[in-house]
């Protein structure tokens, strides 16, 4: 496979969108940034950033010539934009692009039925990724790789129940069990390092982590770093989890959330998962303390 130097990303402006392009600037890719016509966010992007604005509804007659020359294409727009991803996709064969990198970055597994079971999100998330390794079956010099975090370690501290301006916290049962979780800068360097390995990456999902840790030792590093304990609150996981489905199957937005923190925290431990890929991609766990530093300097 031919190296990837030339690399489009959509959804620049997302919540990892800026960790992406920064890691990519930093490894010396060239970069390209595709966004809609009407979108209100500036084109002032670091280093030699080239920007691309097409039509709103990204059609694949504007989506293809835009693609020409490019080797890799990462979407981080929202995992539910199926539609627009399988167009980009196609829009990748179309122009000879080699590699995709959807939006999953998920939070968790989303080839877990449990989790497809639970939230509706992960089932699109692989229906795209079927569309994917159909699409890579019939044109052999296409290829995908998804990538997954676990929750954002960095980014909404309310979304994994961590509320440092008031010092408390919740935890699911006794706070013992394990998850992968990730820095927003970790995911962008691994997304990164994948394109610098394009023949060992391609096809496959992937799993990384800055470490895999307890809620009570996260709640622990924060109690260190701002030198004060914290309140925290129990529940029962399982209850927690039943009582959720039910609000989210009677259309209570929250309760989805809920059940994704609930699954990045149960059922999220990406060691032992066939993709694991922190050597693959010569990663290594990051300092929970320094981590939480940076989050606490940044408050
Ligand atoms: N693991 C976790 O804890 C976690 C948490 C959050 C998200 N994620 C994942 O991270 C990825 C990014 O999600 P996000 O929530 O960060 O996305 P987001 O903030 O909703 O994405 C916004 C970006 O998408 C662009 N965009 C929106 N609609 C578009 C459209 N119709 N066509 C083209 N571009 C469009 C926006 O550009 P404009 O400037 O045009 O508006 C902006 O750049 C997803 O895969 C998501 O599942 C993971």
């Amino acid at each position: 496979m031919p190296p990837i130097k030339k690399v489009t990303l959509l959804g620049a402006d997302s919540k990892l969108g800026p960790a992406i392009l920064q890691a990519l600037l930093s490894a010396n890719f060239t970069v390209t940034v595709l966004k809609r016509q009407s979108s209100k966010s500036s084109d002032d992007y670091p280093g030699h950033t080239t920007v691309k604005r097409l039509p709103d509804d990204l059609p694949l007659e504007t989506l293809t010539p835009a693609l020409q020359g490019q080797h890799a294409l990462i979407a981080s727009i929202k995992g539910s934009q199926v539609a627009i991803q399988q167009r980009l996709a196609t829009a990748c064969v179309q122009a000879g692009v080699s590699r995709f990198i959807p939006a999953d970055f998920g939070s968790c597994d989303s080839s877990s039925p449990l989790t497809q079971e639970l939230v509706p999100l992960y089932k699109s998330k692989t229906e795209l990724r079927e569309y994917l390794q159909h699409l890579a079956t019939q044109h052999p010099s296409f290829s995908w790789t998804s990538l997954v975090c676990g929750h954002f370690f960095d980014w909404s501290l309310e979304f994994i129940h961590l509320w440092p301006h008031e010092r408390r916290a919740d935890i699911l049962d006794d706070g013992e069990t394990r998850f992968s979780i990730s820095t927003l800068s970790r995911i962008a360097e691994a997304t990164a390092r994948i394109l610098l390995k394009p023949a060992e990456t391609g096809n496959r999902m992937l799993y990384v982590q800055s470490f895999c840790v307890t809620q009570n030792q996260i709640i622990g590093a924060y109690e260190a770093v701002m030198g004060r304990g914290w309140e925290v609150r129990r529940f029962e996981s399982g209850g927690f989890r039943d009582e959720q489905k039910a609000k989210a199957e009677g259309g209570e937005v929250e309760a989805v959330e809920e059940l994704v923190w609930y699954l990045g925290t149960v059922d999220a431990d990406w060691r032992s998962r066939e993709g694991f890929a922190m050597e693959l991609l010569g990663l290594e766990d990051e300092d929970l303390g320094e981590a939480v530093e940076g989050v606490v300097r940044r408050l």
